[in-house]
């Protein structure tokens, strides 16, 4: 479907043509002063450059022609000094939104040749339980593979698990300590698969137990920290009762990252981690020497990344340590070497903490000067901001402690589950299913509705209010919707044959206009990497709907041409409003 601009484009254009000017003039944009009109032409102002005419005059002349031939779609004014103001008419808009509702895409626009997008998110560490700093990026990121998506792409959402390097073998060192006696620490430990036992020798409660203690002593403790390298490297080298510790470590921590991000309405498509390119990286390493895209430098193999341009200086990039150890960077390259090769994507999208740009940057500029990928491969670092306490700090526990995300949930999830109860919409039943529902809307339109790169405070009490700018308020407004239209069918009225009637009040045509800019905005939003842009729309939708309900008699509406064309507004405004929270990684209840 094309943009009600793009509609007006043709016609403001054909205007400056039969006027004696060029057309691409003509082009109609949103006004930037909504209180005087919908839609403005800016081309006179700048046609009166070439033309040598007042901007007022070119204005007059387009306006003749745009009347002629403008017909039932809008009218237009000439403004000082040479603005064209266009307002649609009360039936070209009735028509336009009742045709989204046919769309089957809503209205939001599709790209000519689907691309194949990977979305690279989540990045949580086996063995270390999620903690709010891998929220944003799971939220963000599951929020731009469905805007992706929407618009015809093809995408593949990875959660690049931190599977490999010292962690894992700190956690093998402190399990040697604690039982020596497990077959995986036997000296005639199984070559192969067999012969370890079924069940892993720990719990995930454990796990996430033995990671902190063994790091924090493996910094007071030289010996210990020396052969938890030693596990590293061994584990690295393929031991094979050490892979066999490690097969079962990824067992259940996988497992449990699996019910965390499900919890949040996140998944992925591909579960690949950092361990899975290490045989990748050798022959990377060795083609850098060779072809001279990397060379030594006091010990270490890097790459020259800086460029002329440079206002600031950007470092070499890392590949290989000077003893000879693959780093973080590393693995990042190898990964795009694994992308390619598997998937040969148009486009990487990396939804990582803003603090890693310049790491980015340089693993990048790597990538492109080791020929890594193609010259228009795409790759693109999403930068988050942090989130903060009420306290300006990074969001910690109320003891101080890095907050689980587990725990966050579960203390938004009690305090909602209360305020749900209070309210005898609900049924107990179904009352904690609600509040899961309502709790994730808070806590992924709370962050979302931020641009993405802004530091922002998460304040749980205004998150989970259910008036605002929130999700609870975006999904009470879908529940208010989902009742009308209930109570509607209840009493045996079709809503699915009317047609939108032209509005009949400034509040109708107000919520009429914003369901019209839906597939623009999401157009914006995809374009600009921005969910917040489809917050900021949802925001205004909800608003302007629950301005036209207050004005509004519905269900008692006499006249039923006029009843039915509110409910078939309701019913789009509806869909309308799913699609954006489905877009943004949330669902809505029946009742709340
Ligand atoms: N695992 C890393 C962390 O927890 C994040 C990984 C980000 N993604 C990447 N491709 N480097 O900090």
């Amino acid at each position: 479907m094309e943009k009600i601009q793009t509609i007006l484009t043709k016609y403001v254009s054909d205007a400056f043509l039969s006027a004696g000017y060029d057309k691409r003039y003509g082009i109609v944009r949103l006004s930037d002063r909504p209180d005087l009109c919908e839609f403005q032409c800016n081309g006179a102002l700048a046609a009166a450059k070439q033309y040598h005419k007042a901007p007022f005059l070119i204005a007059e002349d387009v306006l003749k022609h745009a009347s002629e031939n403008a017909g039932d779609i809008f009218t237009a004014e000439v403004v000082r000094p040479g603005f064209l103001n266009l307002n649609i008419t009360d039936t070209f808009l009735a028509d336009y939104v009742s045709r989204i509702g046919e769309d089957e895409f809503l209205s939001i626009p599709q790209v000519g040749e689907p691309g194949k997008i990977m979305i690279d998110y989540g990045g949580p560490n086996v063995a270390k339980p999620l903690h709010v700093g891998h929220l944003r990026s799971a939220v963000i990121g599951e929020s731009i593979k469905r805007i992706c998506r929407a618009v015809g792409n093809e995408v593949l959402g990875d959660v690049h698990l931190g599977d490999w390097g010292l962690q894992m073998g700190l956690i093998i060192t402190e399990l040697r300590e604690r039982k020596p006696d497990l077959i995986y620490f036997s000296d005639d430990a199984p070559e192969g698969e067999e012969g370890y036992p079924e069940e892993a020798p720990f719990t995930i409660g454990e796990l996430e137990e033995i990671y902190p203690f063994a790091s924090a002593r493996s910094k007071v403790d030289a010996d210990y920290k020396t052969l938890a390298m030693q596990a590293t490297h061994d584990l690295q080298a393929g031991k094979p009762g050490y892979r066999a510790l490690w097969k079962k470590i990824m067992e259940i921590s996988v497992a449990d990252l699996k019910k965390n991000y499900e919890r949040l309405s996140v998944s992925f498509d591909l579960w690949k981690g950092e361990s899975d390119v290490q045989p990748y990286i050798e022959p990377m390493v060795r083609e850098m020497k060779e072809k001279g895209y990397a060379h030594y430098d006091d010990g270490a193999l890097v790459i020259d990344v800086s460029e002329p341009e440079d206002k600031k200086a950007i470092p070499p990039c890392m590949v290989l340590k000077s003893d000879g150890a693959s780093l973080y960077n590393t693995t990042d390259l190898a990964t795009i070497v694994e992308r390619m090769k598997l998937f040969d994507p148009e486009e990487i999208i990396y939804v990582v903490d803003k603090r890693q740009s310049l790491y980015f940057t340089q693993v990048f500029r790597a990538a492109r000067k080791a020929k890594l990928v193609k010259p228009e491969t795409k790759l693109v670092h999403v930068g988050f901001g942090t989130m903060n306490g009420k306290d300006g700090k990074p969001f910690k526990t109320r003891e101080g402690g890095v907050m689980r995300l587990e725990s966050l949930l579960n203390e938004i999830n009690a305090g909602m589950i209360e305020k749900i109860r209070e309210n005898r919409n609900v049924r107990d039943e179904d009352a904690s299913e609600t509040a899961e529902m309502v709790s994730l809307s808070a806590i992924k339109y709370g962050d979302l509705s931020n641009q993405a790169a802004k530091d922002y405070i998460f304040d749980v009490e205004k998150f989970t209010a259910f008036e605002g700018n929130t999700g609870p308020y975006i999904l009470y407004t879908i529940v208010r919707i989902k009742s009308i239209l209930k109570k509607a069918a209840e009493a045996g009225i079709a809503v699915e044959e009317a047609g939108l009637n032209p509005p009949g009040s400034a509040e109708e045509k107000a919520l009429m206009l914003d369901l019209a800019g839906f597939g623009g905005v999401v157009w914006e939003s995809y374009c600009e990497l921005a969910p917040h842009k489809i917050c900021a729309y949802i925001y205004e939708v909800c608003n302007d709907f629950n301005r036209f309900y207050h004005e509004t008699k519905i269900l008692t509406e006499a006249d039923e041409d006029r009843r039915s064309g509110y409910l078939r507004l309701l019913a789009l405004t509806e869909k309308i409003l799913l699609k954006s929270i489905d877009l943004l990684g949330f669902t809505a209840p029946d009742h709340m």
